[in-house]
């Protein structure tokens, strides 16, 4: 691994001589030739430098870390546009920080806080700017999409690092801010349902699938995989939702903001997988909807994984975690239906396939509102107000800010 991350410095010095040999060569020839090939070594950005409940902790800087490639199968990013979701408001609050914090530096060796400044954005979409050395299956130039996992430096920059396997290829039939609406919501759901619910395209036709909260981000991305897949799809939303829902494929359409939500599923027939999205109270009912003793799962998107490490430290928050899952997972299959918690997961062969269903008119992008890179704050918070009918994406360019 050092002998590459060596080879890596090595190239760079290497490259650094030949800017320095053909600009020498252009002024003994006589001819003004620019090298500005040279690399810059600051960036504009959003960054925060503390947590905090409102905006106030946003900073706009030009002169963020550029980023570097520590590892041979890193590529560097240029941002054109970066999506945001409800775990940036979460971040910026604190929200997993002593997770994050051990993955970024599992040894504990640099000191609490050192994950300043921090920038957050989860989705970009964007053009490769520069490959490691292992890298072959991009090329500079070649426009991507990924979904940055929350422990690394995020979007809201002008470049970003990223292992190629976090990397894609955008879908052709986007433009960069449709693209930047996309990644994060549809790796949760990817992994949500593919890994954890063991749907797949060739075993989802006819399946009865309840979305709870299928108006939002993943909501409407999980919709219109599972109905390119032949599952039937029925979503709880509140009553003006109804008509977006319903144009990303939503068979049934039930509101749960006029009178008992259960009550009105219940009437329906039962389902082989429930997505939750709104988690709490839902549990107490939820399992109830599953077909019994036929491999129905639930799978939850809110858990209290991250919460429980911040609150009670690594070690005992994964003790009290691993209990509370076992416990459960135990009392449901008593009960003939699986308990199963899903998460995001980084992956860039599914936005490959993600990738082609979009190209194909499988999966359209849901974008509410587009803001300019000036205006991060105020992507916040509109993001913060909720009742979102789309995702909220920032463009980031250079120009906009300067
Ligand atoms: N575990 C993970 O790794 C992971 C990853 C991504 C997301 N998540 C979680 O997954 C959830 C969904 O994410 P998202 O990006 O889709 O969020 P989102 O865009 O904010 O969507 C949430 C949707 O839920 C609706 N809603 C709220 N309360 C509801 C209820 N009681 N019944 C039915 N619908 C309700 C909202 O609609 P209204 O405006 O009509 O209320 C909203 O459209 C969030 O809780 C998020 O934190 C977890």
């Amino acid at each position: 691994m050092h002998t590459a991350v060596r080879r890596v410095a090595c190239s760079r010095w290497l490259s650094l001589c030949e800017l320095s040999w053909s600009g020498w060569r252009a002024a003994d020839s006589g001819r003004t030739l620019s090298t500005s090939a040279r690399r810059s070594t600051v960036m504009p950005a959003w960054v925060i430098d503390k947590y905090g409940s409102d905006n106030s902790v946003f900073r706009f800087t030009q002169n963020a870390s550029f980023p570097i490639i520590h590892y041979p199968n890193e590529v560097i990013v240029k941002v054109h546009a970066a999506g945001l979701n409800p775990i940036d408001i979460n971040m910026r609050g604190g929200y997993g920080a002593a997770t994050l914090a051990m993955k970024r530096d599992p040894l504990s060796i640099k000191k609490a806080g050192s994950e300043f400044p921090l920038i957050l954005g989860r989705d970009l979409s964007g053009e490769i700017m520069e490959c490691g050395l292992d890298v072959s299956y991009f090329k500079p130039g070649d426009e991507v999409w990924a979904a940055v996992p929350p422990w690394k430096q995020g979007s809201l920059a002008e470049f970003v690092v990223v292992s190629a396997n976090e990397v894609s290829h955008k879908p052709k039939s986007l433009s960069h801010v449709d693209a930047a609406s996309i990644p994060y919501v549809a790796a949760t759901a990817w992994s949500a349902l593919v890994n954890t619910g063991g749907l797949n395209k060739d075993n989802c036709a006819k399946k009865r699938i309840l979305i709870l909260g299928g108006s939002g981000g993943v909501g409407t991305f999980a919709t219109q995989m599972i109905k390119s897949w032949g599952g039937h799809v029925t979503v709880t939303c509140s009553q003006n939702a109804e008509q977006l829902v319903r144009s990303v494929g939503a068979d049934d359409v039930v509101d749960y903001t006029s009178g008992p939500v259960e009550t009105k599923l219940q009437a329906l027939e039962k389902f082989d997988l429930i997505l939750d999205n709104i988690g709490g109270e839902t549990e107490s009912w939820a399992l109830g909807l599953l077909k019994p003793w036929c491999g129905a799962k639930y799978v939850t998107l809110v858990t209290p994984f991250l919460r429980n490490t911040d609150q009670l430290g690594i070690a005992d928050g994964m003790m009290q975690t691993g209990v509370t899952i076992a416990t459960k997972a135990i009392k449901h299959l008593t009960k003939g239906v699986h308990y199963r918690w899903g998460f995001f997961a980084p992956s860039g062969p599914a936005l490959d396939d993600i990738s082609e269903m979009v190209d194909a008119g499988k999966i359209r992008a849901v974008v509410e509102e587009t803001f300019s890179f000036a205006q991060v704050p105020q992507a916040f918070e509109k993001l913060e107000k909720g009742h979102a009918r789309g995702k909220t994406v920032v463009t980031v360019t250079r120009e906009q800010k300067e």
